[in-house]
């Protein structure tokens, strides 16, 4: 049985101050068991909501890393610091990443292999541009990827802790969400091709979720597919009521 999944990506949005105000929020009326709910805001206010969700079920992410441990990087911050700050999941490679900060799918993998070996749990996006799906390269961008993502793992003894969103670029931000059928057939292909590299009983074992404007009406048609265990939400998590109901709706 994989535990479904409500994660929200706050990107670059919220002080610490409203970051605590939200926290206070959902705690206050976060009532879902059988739902792991992962809130990622900036690593500015990682500090505060682990202080505010210490003793609750929320569990905290960080939106990229570096993949060293430490050094002359200026502006980087490490995995070992974001498990000191209490992150329990780290997303890695996001499209805006890959896209606006041009993050190369081996340097993408270099830090989900450091994430692994820290015990952090990464959640890794791979998803297609649009001009790429109309081009017939979908599946060829997500086995790539994909492929890139995951070849420095050489021990698989906890690779089941990892979290895979596909997350179609076209579809971020736009309102436009996937079908309910295009997400679950990617879905599947993606858990196809961890079963090659994994084996199949690992491969039934980790969470892959859909993002892409989902919202507290389209979520429930994603998580009642087959193989999509949850969704990461990026502008509805920005709102705590609305966050509440796509966990409910994931329940
Ligand atoms: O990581 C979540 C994301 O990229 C989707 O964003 O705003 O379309 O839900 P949004």
């Amino acid at each position: 049985m994989r535990i479904p999944i409500a994660a929200g990506n706050w990107k670059m949005n919220k002080t610490v101050a409203e970051a605590s105000a939200y926290a206070e929020a959902l705690l206050q009326e976060l009532d879902t068991p059988g739902v792991e709910v992962i809130i990622c805001p900036p690593f500015t206010s990682l500090y505060a909501l682990s202080r505010k969700f210490a003793g609750s079920s929320v569990k905290l992410g960080a939106q990229n890393m570096h993949w060293e441990l430490k050094g002359a990087f200026t502006g980087e911050i490490s995995g070992s610091m974001l498990l000191e700050l209490g992150c329990e999941y780290v997303i890695l490679g996001h499209s805006e990443r890959r896209h606006i900060f041009r993050e190369t799918a081996e340097e993408v993998g270099k830090k989900v292999e450091t994430a692994l070996k820290l015990g952090l749990r990464p959640i890794l996006c791979v998803g297609e541009t649009l001009e790429e799906r109309e081009r017939g390269e979908t599946e060829a961008i997500l086995a790539y990827q994909l492929e890139k993502g995951i070849e420095g793992i050489t021990t698989f003894s906890n690779v089941e802790s990892i979290v895979i969103a596909y997350e179609p670029v076209w579809a971020i931000g736009t309102g436009k969400a996937a079908t309910p059928q295009d997400a679950q057939e990617a879905i599947a292909f993606v858990r196809g091709k961890l079963s090659e590299q994994f084996g199949s009983e690992k491969a039934q074992q980790i969470r892959i979720l859909y993002g892409g404007s989902v919202s507290p009406e389209n979520v429930g048609q994603f998580v009642n597919q087959e193989d999509i265990d949850g969704t990461l939400v990026g502008g509805a998590s920005l709102d705590a009521g609305k966050f509440l109901d796509i966990i409910k709706e994931t329940a």
